[in-house]
């Protein structure tokens, strides 16, 4: 197997952002007012972790591709990471969003399309009763708050290295000698994460257990396959076993599928018939329009009502004033009901399924120790050779230099990767020559990297 030289890398590196900086006048104009207005010169903070000296500044997106200030054109494989899976401004939500907005916005009173979509995500997901927030992130933390009320329990259980959005009780690390604490990065704890938390390995049946038996987890809240540290699978026999233990502990099972609905229609969960308790869906069920879902069994929902107070509903830390608003749930309808179909799965699978089989065989010709896999329309590669276990040994194989290599070199040869790990995703729109476009570049990067 080829090692990477570290000069040859830094070398090439270099070369790179020459070439971005040199290409990209206009973006860097722009950069460079937005530093006198903006912090650190973006509109949120993430924006400054793309691999350029600056990010490209965007003109417009359409489908599976956009165009930034200076004319170029990149095929989009971040798709806002995961937020517009539907594709760039999908034409029956945009027709919906326009239609929705000149006959109100938000108004803190329901209409049909809430009935709508609620019952499309009953057939969907096979959970009852949903509520709306406006950020999966807000889903999260909203199921967290009622698993807490309803079992009487402060803590939760999260695996290690998990992504759920800004929710605090999730910024928590297992360390090497089995202690845990702030995850790195973490801005600011309200309280050390583990007065709030649990966090175990995917994947590690007895440690899950130990965790449960302790009889203070109120929810594990759990992504299917974990996606925000490279894809990890769950093994098999290991969601059989989750659920067990949840039960047997009267821990509620949340599912969070804001990235596994590349799994199809109904997500990870009805593609393994998976049975949560509570279930969140965001960014992409509205066709990247702020909006979110949470949905609950039959015994959740009870027992939330029984627990329900009128006087203080508006004030209990569930809710949001613009939740559940008039245009984020046209869009959800017309996005749920005509875009992201079992017909759209159908297509984008395929195209994951290619952009893998193109990637291990440039991984292959070039003798890497690396590695890729593949999740719906979802797929990734690992700088290991092996599909990780769990958060740890995916961690492990991350290499920030290289990894910005990666992305840089194929964002100046038109291609965005997710900024965050090297994550493809496909949109309905996205074709087999972006696909094959995709695999000529990677095979390009690998070949000058082991030169
Ligand atoms: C699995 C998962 N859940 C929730 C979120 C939070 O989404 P948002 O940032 O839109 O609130 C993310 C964000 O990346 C995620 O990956």
């Amino acid at each position: 197997m080829k090692t990477i030289d570290r000069v040859r890398l830094a070398s090439l590196m270099e070369r790179e952002q020459k070439k971005f900086v040199a290409e990209r006048p206009k973006s860097k104009a722009l950069f460079e007012r937005g530093r006198k207005s903006l912090l650190a010169g973006v509109p949120m903070n993430w924006m400054v972790k793309w691999a350029g000296a600056f990010p490209p500044f965007v003109r417009e997106a359409q489908g599976a591709s956009f165009f930034d200030v200076d004319g170029h054109r990149y095929t989009d494989f971040c798709l806002g990471d995961t937020g517009a899976m539907t594709g760039h401004s999908p034409s029956a939500t945009v027709k919906a969003v326009e239609e929705q907005a000149r006959r109100g916005i938000t108004l803190m009173l329901p209409g049909e399309d809430s009935i709508f979509v609620a019952e499309e995500l009953q057939k969907r997901f096979k959970l009852p009763y949903w509520q709306f927030a406006l950020t999966a992130t807000d889903a999260n933390r909203f199921s967290i708050r009622l698993a807490r009320q309803i079992t009487g329990r402060p803590k939760i259980l999260v695996f290690n290295w998990c992504y759920h959005g800004t929710v605090d009780e999730t910024f928590i690390t297992l360390e090497r000698d089995g202690r845990s604490g702030a995850r790195r990065g973490n801005v600011g704890p309200p309280v050390d994460p583990s007065v709030t938390t649990r966090v175990v390995e995917f994947n590690d049946v007895p440690a899950l257990e130990a965790a449960l038996a302790k009889g203070d987890v109120a929810c594990v809240l759990a992504e299917p396959a974990m996606t925000n540290v490279g894809i990890v699978h769950a093994q098999p026999g290991y969601h059989a076993a989750l659920r067990e233990l949840t039960r047997k502990h009267g821990v509620l099972l949340i599912i969070d599928e804001t990235h596994t609905i590349c799994a199809g229609p109904g997500g990870y969960t009805r593609a393994e018939n998976l049975d949560p308790d509570v279930l969140v869906f965001g960014k992409a069920i509205g066709g990247g329009i702020p909006g979110a879902a949470y949905g609950f069994s039959q015994d959740v929902a009870d027992r939330i009502v029984a627990g329900q107070n009128l006087e203080d509903c508006d004030v209990g830390g569930i809710g949001g004033t613009l939740a559940g608003n008039a245009l984020s749930l046209a869009a959800m309808r017309a996005t749920l009901s005509k875009v992201l179909t079992k017909e759209a799965f159908d297509r984008m699978i395929p195209m994951a399924e290619r952009w893998t089989l193109g990637v291990a065989k440039a991984i292959a010709e070039a003798e890497l120790p690396w590695h890729v896999t593949q999740l719906g329309c979802r797929a990734e590669y690992l700088f290991q050779a092996d599909a990780p276990k769990n958060g740890t040994e995916a961690h492990d194989a991350m290499d920030f230099e290289l990894e910005r290599f990666m992305h840089l070199y194929a964002m100046n040869r038109g291609i965005l990767l997710t900024p965050f790990h090297n994550m493809a995703l496909m949109s309905p729109q996205t074709e087999s020559d972006d696909v094959d476009r995709h695999t000529k570049v990677f095979r390009e990067a690998v070949r000058e990297l082991v030169a």
